[in-house]
C-alpha cells in the first residue's frame, strides 16, 4: 500500500547541512518523510540528480508600479513562469510608497496583482518618505499583516531617504519587529560625479560604472550599519557588488551587530567593461550597483565562502531593450543618467550561481542550497516552512542536473524581458523538474502551472531579526520616538 501521494526516488538530497542517496515522500502538499524504500501512488525516478528545496528569491522586482503610471513589464504569470523555469518556488517582491502618499493603499494594490502568482510570495515594504502618518500608523500595520521587511534606498530620487529619515525607519522597525534592507550608494556623491561626467560630453552607458565607483557604495554601507548599531536595528545590506563593500559588514558580523549581507549573480559574471559595449547595447548590463571587474566577483566568492554574504538572489527588474517603456524610455541617446537601472535574472539565478560556484568549485552544494533558499527563508522568517527539506515542511524542491550543459539564451528563461545579459554564457548544471507544495509544476523547461495558484506568505515574528538589546551611547528605547 502507498503511504505518500508522490514520491522523488533515489535522488541525492541536499540539505543546508547534509547531501545523502534517500527517497522524498510527499503527502498533500508537504514532505512526509525523508528516508529509503518509501511507496507512493506515484513516483518520479530521481536517480543521478540532485533534490534540492526550491530557490527562494527574496529580492526581485515584479509588477512594480512606476511613479508615471503603469507597471514593470514583467507580470506576475511571466514572472512566476521564468522563476518555475529556473528552480524557484518562492519569491519576495515589493511594495512602493510614491512620496507624499502612503503604503497601506499600494500595498492593496501589490496584493491583488499578485493573486495571479504562481510561486509562493511576499512583499517587502519600500519607505521613500517617512512621514509622521507612514511611520507611527501605517507601518506597524503592514508589518502586523506580515509584510514584515523595509526596504529603503540611500540613493536614487525620487526614493532616497536622508540619514534622518533613514533613522526614522530603523526605529519604526524595531519598534515593530521587522528587518530592514537597504540599498547602499550615496546620493549627493553619485549626483555630483553625473553632474560632472555629463558637463564633461561623457553620457554614454560606460560612465553609469563612473558616476558610482564602489567607495561609494562603501561609505553608504558604512553608514547604514553605524545607524542601525545607534538604533540597535537589525539590518540586510543588498546588492553588494564587491569586497570592499562586503567587508565592512564582516566587520559589524565580528562586532556582534545583526548585519547581513546579500549579493547577485550580475556580480559574478558581469563587469564595468559591459557597458562598453559599442552604441546602445551597455544599457542591457547597467545596474545599481555596478558591476566592477573579475577580481571582484572572484574576491566575493570568498566573502560567500566566509560567510560574509548570506544571499544571492536575482534583484530581477526588468526593462527590455526593444520595447519604449524599457531600458530605451528616453531614446537611444538619452544620458547614462536617464536610462533604467536593472537586470533580469529570476531564471538564471540558480543556474549561474551554480555553475560558477558549485560546478567551479568554489562551494559545495550544501553552500548552495543555503545561499539560494535556506538563509532567504531565515533571514525573511520563511523558515522551516521555506529553504529546507525535512518533514513537515513545504514540498518545494528541484530536481537538478548537475552535470547538463547549457548555453544560456533569453528563450530558455521565459521572462517576458526580451533579453538577457547572460546571453551566450556556458552553464553546468539545470533544473529538470520543480515542484511547488507537492505539484510538479515544471518538467524539462515546460511550466505547468495555472495563475492563482501561488499564496501570500503572512510573515509573523521570528527571534532572528529580533534587536540584541545593546543600546550604545546612552540610548534608549524612549530616544526612538520621534
Ligand atoms: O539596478 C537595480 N538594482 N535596479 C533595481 C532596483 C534596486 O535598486 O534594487
Ligand atoms: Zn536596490
Ligand atoms: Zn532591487
Amino acid at each position: 500500500m502507498a503511504d505518500y501521494d508522490l514520491v522523488i526516488a533515489g535522488g541525492t538530497v541536499v540539505t543546508p547541512a547534509d547531501m545523502f542517496v534517500a527517497d522524498v515522500g510527499i503527502i498533500g502538499d508537504k514532505i512526509g518523510a525523508v528516508g529509503f524504500g518509501l511507496r507512493g501512488r506515484r513516483s518520479i525516478d530521481a536517480h543521478g540528480l540532485l533534490v534540492m528545496p526550491g530557490g527562494v528569491d527574496s529580492h526581485c522586482h515584479i509588477e512594480q508600479l512606476q511613479s508615471g503610471g503603469g507597471a514593470d513589464e514583467e507580470s506576475w504569470v511571466t514572472g512566476s513562469t521564468s522563476a518555475l523555469a529556473g528552480g524557484t518556488t518562492t519569491v519576495i517582491t515589493f511594495s512602493t510608497q510614491f512620496k507624499g502618499h502612503g503604503i497601506l493603499e499600494p500595498l492593496a494594490e501589490y496584493r491583488r496583482r499578485a493573486a495571479k502568482a504562481m510561486v509562493d510570495y511576499s512583499f517587502h515594504q519600500i519607505i521613500t518618505d517617512a512621514s509622521d502618518e507612514v511611520i507611527f500608523n501605517e507601518v506597524p500595520q503592514v508589518v502586523a499583516s506580515g509584510v514584515r521587511s523595509l526596504k529603503v534606498f540611500l540613493t536614487y530620487d525620487p526614493l532616497h531617504l536622508d540619514d534622518r529619515q533613514f533613522l526614522r525607519v530603523l526605529a519604526a522597525a524595531r519598534r515593530t519587529g521587522a528587518l530592514v534592507t537597504v540599498h547602499c550608494e550615496n546620493y549627493e556623491a553619485i549626483k555630483w560625479r553625473t553632474a560632472a561626467l555629463l558637463a564633461d560630453g561623457r553620457t554614454e552607458p560606460k560612465y553609469h560604472a563612473w558616476s558610482r565607483p564602489s567607495v561609494l557604495e562603501r561609505e553608504a554601507a558604512h553608514r547604514a550599519i553605524a545607524l542601525a548599531e545607534m538604533v540597535d536595528q537589525p539590518i540586510q545590506i543588498f546588492h553588494v557588488s564587491c569586497p570592499e563593500v562586503a567587508e565592512e559588514i564582516a566587520r559589524a558580523k565580528a562586532r556582534g551587530l545583526k548585519v547581513w549581507g546579500e549579493t547577485c549573480p550580475q556580480y559574478f559574471v558581469l563587469s564595468a567593461q559591459d557597458m562598453d559595449r559599442p552604441g546602445f547595447e551597455g544599457a542591457k548590463f547597467m545596474c545599481s550597483p555596478a558591476p566592477r571587474d573579475a577580481a571582484a566577483s572572484e574576491g566575493l566568492w570568498k566573502l560567500v565562502r566566509d560567510n560574509v554574504l548570506d544571499i544571492v538572489s536575482s534583484d530581477h527588474s526588468g526593462w527590455s531593450y526593444e520595447t519604449p517603456v524599457g531600458k530605451r524610455l528616453h531614446g537611444v541617446d538619452a544620458p547614462f543618467s536617464d536610462i533604467p537601472n536593472g537586470v533580469p535574472g529570476l531564471g538564471s539565478r540558480l543556474p549561474i550561481v551554480f555553475s560558477e560556484g558549485v560546478s567551479k568549485g568554489r562551494i559545495e552544494p550544501c553552500a548552495f542550497v543555503r545561499l539560494i533558499a535556506t538563509n532567504p527563508a531565515k533571514l525573511f522568517g520563511l523558515y522551516p516552512r521555506k529553504g529546507t527539506i525535512a518533514p513537515g515542511t513545504d514540498a518545494d524542491l528541484v530536481l537538478w542536473d548537475a552535470n547538463k550543459r547549457v548555453t544560456i539564451t533569453n528563450r530558455l528563461l521565459q521572462h517576458v524581458i526580451d533579453y538577457t545579459p547572460y546571453e551566450g554564457l556556458d552553464v553546468t548544471g539545470w533544473p529538470v523538474s520543480t515542484i511547488r507544495r507537492g505539484a510538479v509544476v515544471m518538467q524539462d523547461g515546460q511550466v505547468q502551472a495555472e495563475p492563482g495558484t501561488g499564496e501570500f506568505l503572512a510573515r509573523g515574528p521570528y527571534d532572528l531579526i529580533r534587536p540584541t538589546g545593546n543600546l550604545p551611547f546612552g540610548f534608549d528605547a524612549s530616544a526612538f520616538q520621534v
